[in-house]
């Protein structure tokens, strides 16, 4: 299907401009009183949601799971876990949130299964050479007795991507899995995977989402000889092969067959140029610009990030235009960007992965500069021509939390990795939506503790703390929602000299936004406007230091 025909069956698309919130389902809120977030407990807090302004919701998998890598080990892909309400409580807030207009996207796991789904416990209970073993990659291990895995792939997770599998006569075969053990990589080679998913697409999209997140989208397809990785921690054979496009294709006609303005959004963690590939005309609508999330806080990083979406071919306004960016600085699987904008004194970290060392840095954290910091960054994204995915409390400011007991720790990195790679559950802490009480408003009265522990300083950052505040990182959120779309259409971006390196200011639509991320506050030509909205300060002709503000020329205001 050629970009005409795809962009003639999507509508208006939504996704182009949309800013989506990214709901962390088991953190959120908890409706039934057991300590774990619900779907239910979304629907209570829909007009939160859509009092935010956001477009869209992003569900993390809420799917039947063991729950070993927080529902990214499907073991079935078509039902809701009983703990998040079952279908019932997925179909209740559908509802929901389609009358306020919010749109639901859900998660896609096609890398791989939970160890627990049907096919797989099918392969274990085969023979090697069956075909239930051949949908999932299993081989033979090299050394005399096949008691070294086949080859030197790692997990993303720390240790070796093979597990071996203990038969009844004794170790057998080896098993693939990027990530955790309990997680075996789907064969993409085998068509009855491709079908199955083919199905799981259809069933959702005839129950009426409106799209979904595709995790780890570009690396469903292996080289298929499995080869030695020249460097194990870079393996080029486990990513990007060229036949996880036909996918898209697949899946992109399946998506357009509804003429209803579905979204596919890749999680593709690859540089901006092999990026751009996944969102040609005819494959996904978006993909994630992880490239900006990477960036420290230094306006020549931003800058730079920034020209390539704009010059990448990947915003442009012209006919048969593919997919578009979307923009995003904080996730599930990321510290907080108030913990690393604020971070003043870096710790020395074990890890082989130079992205980990920039998207999970510890250390001592300035929590009042990087809320500003944040902030700022926040301003700057969202008048950017793209759309942005937020994720469930940053509109609160809320840092990561890095001192969390040992004890509490959940996630299978912390596992694997014996300590030495603490992991990601600090940004999935139980949201703070009351200062006082038990659990701060997230359990209802009674409930047991929430599955992970709250930090006491959580109550500072609580919903209710906020959102009478027109100063509070909420109000400014919101403020910026509100205004983003009517101050920053479409139009063309051009970046304005501040004459300053540490200044950023860019013109788009009928506005311009300015960023300061230095030390020293800028105050802006008149001829760039008045700051209709700000992330800090008061005075109406500052950009204060470490700020982001939007400006208007005279006759337009940024309020409603
Ligand atoms: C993606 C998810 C992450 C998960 C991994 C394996 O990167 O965002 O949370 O652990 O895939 O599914």
């Amino acid at each position: 299907m050629n970009g005409d025909q795809s962009m003639a069956s999507s509508g208006h698309e939504w996704w182009r401009r949309a800013v989506v919130y990214q709901l962390y389902v088991r953190s959120f809120r908890d409706h039934d009183g057991d300590g774990i977030g619900d779907l239910h407990g979304v629907t209570d807090r829909i007009d939160y949601i859509a009092a935010l302004g956001v477009d869209a919701i992003w569900l993390n998998p809420c799917y039947p799971s063991p729950n070993r890598d927080g529902g990214y080990d499907v073991a079935d892909y078509v039902d809701i876990d009983a703990t998040y309400g079952g279908l019932p409580a997925f179909e209740k807030l559908l509802t929901a949130a389609h009358e306020r207009d919010i749109r639901v996207m859900m998660d896609l796991v096609p890398n791989h299964c939970s160890s627990s789904h049907p096919w797989f416990q099918e392969a274990l209970a085969s023979p090697p050479g069956s075909a239930a073993r051949a949908r999932f990659h299993f081989r033979d291990g090299r050394g005399p007795d096949g008691s070294e895995p086949p080859n030197n792939w790692r997990s993303t997770f720390s240790g070796s991507a093979w597990t071996r599998v203990t038969g009844l006569d004794g170790p057998e075969q080896w098993y693939l899995h990027s990530f955790d053990a309990t997680q075996p990589d789907f064969n993409w080679a085998n068509p009855d995977v491709a079908a199955m998913f083919d199905d799981v697409l259809t069933t959702w999209f005839d129950r009426g989402v409106d799209g979904f997140r595709i995790d780890v989208a570009y690396a469903m397809v292996k080289h298929p000889d499995l080869p030695d990785a020249p460097e194990p921690y870079d393996n080029p054979y486990m990513l990007n092969q060229p036949g996880v496009h036909d996918i898209f294709a697949r899946w992109r006609a399946i998506a357009d067959r509804y003429g209803r303005d579905i979204a596919l959004t890749g999680e593709v963690w690859l540089s901006p140029s092999e990026a751009v590939d996944y969102i040609r005309p005819g494959r996904l609508h978006q993909v994630f610009y992880f490239d900006l999330l990477l960036q420290p806080w230094r306006a020549q990083n931003f800058r730079a990030s920034i020209d390539g979406i704009v010059t990448n071919r990947i915003v442009t306004n012209a006919p048969n235009r593919g997919g578009s960016p979307a923009l995003t600085l904080n996730n599930h699987d990321v510290h907080r960007s108030v913990s690393r904008y604020g971070l003043t004194a870096p710790e020395p970290m074990q890890t082989d992965d130079d992205t980990v060392r920039l998207i999970r840095p510890r250390g001592r954290v300035d929590v009042e500069l990087g809320v500003r910091r944040a902030r700022a960054a926040a301003l700057l994204l969202l008048a950017l021509p793209a759309s942005v995915y937020l994720y469930q409390g940053e509109e609160l400011g809320l840092p990561e939390v890095l001192d969390l007991p040992d004890d509490a720790r959940r996630d299978p990195i912390w596992f694997r990795s014996g300590g030495r790679e603490h992991g990601r559950d600090g940004s999935r802490i139980p949201l703070p939506w009351r200062a006082g009480g038990t659990s701060l408003g997230f359990s209802p009265p009674g409930s047991p503790a929430p599955w992970l522990p709250q930090p006491d300083w959580y109550r500072r950052f609580a919903v209710d703390a906020q959102q009478d505040d027109p100063a509070s990182t909420l109000a400014i959120y919101r403020a910026a929602l509100r205004a983003r779309r009517r101050l920053f259409g479409d139009a063309d971006f051009a970046w304005l000299d501040a004459g300053r390196d540490d200044v950023l200011a860019f013109r788009a639509g009928r506005a311009v936004n300015v960023t300061v991320m230095g030390d020293e506050p800028f105050v802006p030509p008149a001829a760039w406007g008045e700051i209709v909205l700000r992330s800090h300060g008061v005075s109406p002709m500052v950009v204060e230091a470490d700020s982001s503000a939007w400006l208007t020329g005279p006759g337009s205001t940024g309020d409603d």
